[in-house]
């Protein structure tokens, strides 16, 4: 329950909004995708411009660079919030290191600040053995995947890990009696997820349009719209119950472990789509787009994936690395993603579904979820 006060709050900020020309999604009682905060996240929520203009300086690295590290839509106490600053924030100690994503991901990369990492070598059109070689790889150095992986490692990796970092934050907030903070931190979080532009199928800028758009590939749609959106949607309104008052600790943890299994998904179904696609599908001539958008989604599913089995994500990596000319193998990829890993992260053969869907000949069935031994969903709503 949120206190009746709070929803008075809103609902007088709200018709204060509305008396203005226009009302910003993210102020108070003003939805964004469907989820209506009760405190101001319009600020936060435009971060997702930041990502449009990058998106639009397109081979313009210095214009697309100077965006990402100074920022230039998103203000925020004593400056402007920016994209870069989101992964950064890792390269410091501190208690958010300790977040399931961020601890994974370090694990896997070797770098807290991986995303960033990732996102400056292909800015510069710089070699990593970590993370592609964009300055003399046959396919990286392309501008079509140069681009590509600016785009998709900052709105696929970088800004999800931060939108479980506010979770996690109203989660710590909630456990100290914060109720304020928390109800701040879990709006963020969804200001974050879908931006300020997104209108609820997929038309915005930032982390929700890939649910949307894999949906449709694998047959995990809810009506109009992607399974995870929708459930997502669902747990955020509970949360948002849940953090407003004493004695949730315990429902509002199975809330956050929910989302972070849905928030799994999209990526898992972008690797697996665009290795697919790479592997059996493609002109040789479409490679370093496609290729690049496999490695961008595989970066972001990988660390998901090292966590339950390190040796099968090292696989999926040495198949969909992004450097010379070869192809990722289909079949390795395919069985990377089976009930087994799947189950172990949170995420249910059904969530995944199946590129049937889309390609008939990927042989690709929805598995079978095997004995769950995790309590990482386990909520009816999830
Ligand atoms: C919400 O915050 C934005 C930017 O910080 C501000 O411009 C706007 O007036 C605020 N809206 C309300 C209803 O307080
Ligand atoms: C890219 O490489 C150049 C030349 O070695 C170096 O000066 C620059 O710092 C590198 N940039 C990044 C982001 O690694
Ligand atoms: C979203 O909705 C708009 C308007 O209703 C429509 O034009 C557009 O095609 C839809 N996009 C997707 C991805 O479904
Ligand atoms: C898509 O899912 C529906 C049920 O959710 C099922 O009836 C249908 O066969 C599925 N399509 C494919 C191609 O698997």
């Amino acid at each position: 329950m949120v206190p009746a006060t709070w929803l008075a709050a809103g609902l007088v900020a709200a018709a204060a909004a509305a008396t203005r020309a226009a009302a910003a999604p993210g102020e108070p009682g003003v939805a964004i995708a469907g989820y209506t905060p009760v405190t101001n996240v319009s600020a936060h929520a435009r971060i997702d411009l930041d990502v449009k203009a990058i998106e639009e300086a397109g081979t313009d690295y210095a214009a697309a660079r100077q965006v990402y590290t100074a920022g230039a839509n998103s203000a925020k106490d004593g400056g402007q919030r920016t994209l870069q600053g989101f992964s950064t924030a890792y390269a410091v100690a501190g208690p958010a290191r300790a977040e399931p994503l961020a601890a994974a991901s370090h694990a896997f990369w070797g770098d807290w600040d991986y995303a960033n990492r990732h996102v400056l070598a292909a800015l510069a059109g710089n070699d990593s053995a970590t993370y592609g070689d964009y300055g003399s790889g046959v396919l990286a150095a392309d501008a079509a995947a140069r681009t590509q992986v600016i785009k998709k490692v900052i709105k696929f990796s970088l800004i999800p890990q931060y939108v479980q970092h506010e979770l996690e934050e109203a989660l710590a907030s909630y456990t100290l009696g914060q109720y304020e903070d928390a109800a701040m931190h879990w709006d963020e979080g969804w200001a974050f997820y879908a931006g300020s532009l997104e209108g609820g199928n997929g038309t915005g800028y930032s982390a929700y349009i890939l649910a949307e758009k894999r949906a449709r590939n694998f047959n995990t749609t809810v009506g109009a719209q992607s399974s995870v959106n929708v459930r997502f949607l669902a747990a955020m309104a509970a949360g948002q119950g849940q953090v407003a008052v004493a004695g949730n600790a315990a429902a509002l943890l199975q809330t956050v472990k929910c989302i972070r299994g849905l928030m799994a998904v999209p990526p898992i179904q972008g690797c697996l789509r665009y290795a697919y696609k790479v592997a059996a599908v493609l002109l040789a001539a479409e490679l370093p787009k496609e290729a690049a958008e496999a490695w961008a989604f595989c970066a972001a599913a990988l660390p998901g994936l090292a966590a339950v089995d390190p040796a099968v994500a090292a696989a999926v990596r040495a198949e969909t690395f992004l450097s010379g000319s070869r192809r990722a193998g289909w079949p390795v990829v395919r069985a990377a993603f089976g009930a087994a890993t799947l189950n172990a992260m949170g995420v249910r053969c059904a969530d995944v579904g199946t590129l049937n869907a889309e390609y008939p000949a990927s042989a690709h069935p929805v598995c079978e979820d095997g004995v769950v031994a995790n309590d990482n969903q386990g909520t009816d709503f999830c």
